[in-house]
């Protein structure tokens, strides 16, 4: 299936100076999550809800290879900070077995769809939510489905999420997840600070729980384990984020990810307003200086640092998102889907409820509540914010992928960057890239915006209030080339 035409919003040129100055005044927003205010961005995008079934198998002819996510929106607790697609607690009671039921029923549907040749799978994530929140013969369902639908190679690591708790309390699941063939785990810390957990509503992490899980982990025979920190909290201390930093490592992870609190659509949203820049960079020079002196590797602007030479510490498909603009699959709840020319959401994505999603599965249809057409600058802005999560844009990759060179597409954004010294050119073992330099990546909020798509670069002027062309309302139509 070829791109959409250009939309003219997408067109819009803006000087390279204002986007950066709007990104660094909007830093809470201007990061790799992508697009942003998507209701007025990819408007000209949107496929009218009939088409969308018949579209979105199409979008996947071109895609032989593709990373897979299954998502489970289950928590034993919903965290006042998280921005994931989670239902109400008590509902993990009522609703486990209808949801893997549909599940099942949903990997049937994309077999049906996507026709014969069975697809490849590069990376295979169940994330949530908190899946070990589930039992562990569910999980073995979707394993068994994912299998069953899909090539997947025995090269492949399939990465799971947990909460210290489950996994401290419950390490027969642990066990049972290595049996089945999942080979790395990761589990959010966050934090160790007491004042700051009870606030956020978490009780999931405590000094025995974290202990006791990492023990779980490793004596069930993970050898790649993955912790989660947060930093950006308001009045969160560079004391706090220091000791946490210190205790994650005492528990020995092959990796660290540092995760910056994105505050909008969160229950702590207006929070926001009292996190500076100059703030969380420096709780993120602190805990990088951190990292790199208890032995793990990471470059500039990277999230997820690593001890293991060689392994970027991200996930198999994660991975592949990120360096090569892999697309992927995802089924579940509110789960996104992006292929070479579409973006889609599951339903559930914005009310975080259950029944649309279940109903459409259940009357046979895939469950997508927005699908998007995408022109070449559309999917090129999605590729390169999600490539800032490594800190650069691998070149060889973008030229594969989009038949023209990087520079080619962001000519005057290149060159800014470069006099400004905020990224440089690496020649890497993976390919050439362009990477930030550490000057860079105190500015990362700027730079990231600049390579957006024109629609979403004028939003952002939009919300910075400065004057921006009116973004045309354009028909919701579909392109069928
Ligand atoms: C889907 S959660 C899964 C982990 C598991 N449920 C837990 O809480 O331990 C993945 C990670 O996303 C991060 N996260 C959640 N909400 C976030 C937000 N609003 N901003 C940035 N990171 C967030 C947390 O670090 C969390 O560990
Ligand atoms: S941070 Fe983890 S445990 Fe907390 S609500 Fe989000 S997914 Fe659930």
């Amino acid at each position: 299936m070829n791109y959409h035409p250009t939309a003219p919003a997408d067109q819009a040129r803006h000087h390279p100076e204002r986007i950066f100055q709007a990104g660094l005044a909007l830093h809470h927003i201007a990061n790799t999550a992508y697009p942003i205010g998507h209701l007025t961005t990819m408007r000209p995008y949107r496929v009218i809800t009939p088409e969308a079934q018949r579209l979105a198998p199409l979008a996947w002819q071109d895609s032989p290879r593709l990373g897979l996510y299954v998502h489970i929106p289950f928590c034993e607790q919903r965290c006042n900070y998280c921005e994931y697609c989670v239902v109400d607690p008590l509902q993990i009671a009522t609703h486990e077995e209808v949801y893997f039921d549909t599940l099942e029923q949903e990997f049937d549907l994309y077999r049906r769809a996507l026709g014969d040749s069975a697809r490849e799978l590069t990376g295979f994530d169940i994330g949530g939510g908190t899946p070990s929140a589930a039992q562990t013969r569910n999980i073995a369902r979707v394993l068994d489905a994912a299998r069953r639908c899909f090539d997947l190679p025995d090269t492949v690591r399939i990465s799971i999420e947990t909460t210290p708790k489950i996994a401290a309390q419950h390490p027969e699941k642990i066990r049972d997840y290595h049996d089945l063939g999942v080979r790395r785990i990761s589990m959010g810390i966050q934090t160790i600070h007491p004042r700051l957990l009870s606030e956020m509503g978490r009780d999931s992490t405590s000094l025995s729980f974290n202990r006791k899980a990492a023990e779980a982990v490793r004596a069930a025979g993970f050898e790649r384990f993955n912790v989660d920190v947060m930093y950006g909290f308001a009045n969160q201390s560079l004391a706090s984020l220091e000791a946490t930093l210190r205790h994650a490592t005492s528990l020995q992870p092959e990796y660290v990810t540092l995760y910056r609190v994105r505050y909008k659509g969160t229950r702590i949203e207006a929070q926001a307003a009292g996190v500076t820049l100059a703030e969380v960079n420096e709780q993120a020079q602190l805990a990088k200086r951190m990292l790199l002196d208890a032995g793990y590797q990471g470059t500039p602007g990277k999230n997820t640092f690593s001890r293991l030479p060689g392994d970027p510490g991200t996930s198999d498909y994660l991975t592949g998102r990120v360096i090569a603009g892999t697309p992927y699959l995802g089924l579940g709840l509110g789960a996104q889907s992006l292929s070479e020319t579409t973006l889609a959401y599951n339903a559930g994505a914005a009310e975080k409820r259950l029944e649309r999603y279940l109903r459409m599965v259940q009357a046979g249809q895939l469950p997508i509540q927005d699908l998007y057409h995408l022109s070449r600058e559309a999917a090129a802005g999605k590729m390169v914010s999600v490539s800032f999560y490594f800190g650069e844009v691998n070149l060889d990759e973008f030229q594969r992928k989009f038949g023209v060179t990087f520079e080619a597409m962001f000519l005057d954004e290149v060159a800014f960057v470069l006099d400004r010294d905020y990224m440089e050119y690496r020649d890497e073992p993976g390919g050439r890239v362009l990477r930030l330099t550490e000057a860079g990546e105190l500015v990362y909020n700027g730079v990231i915006p600049l390579f957006y798509a024109g629609a979403v670069k004028s939003y952002l002027l939009g919300l910075f209030g400065w004057e921006t062309a009116a973004l045309p309302v354009e028909a919701e139509h579909v392109s069928l080339r």
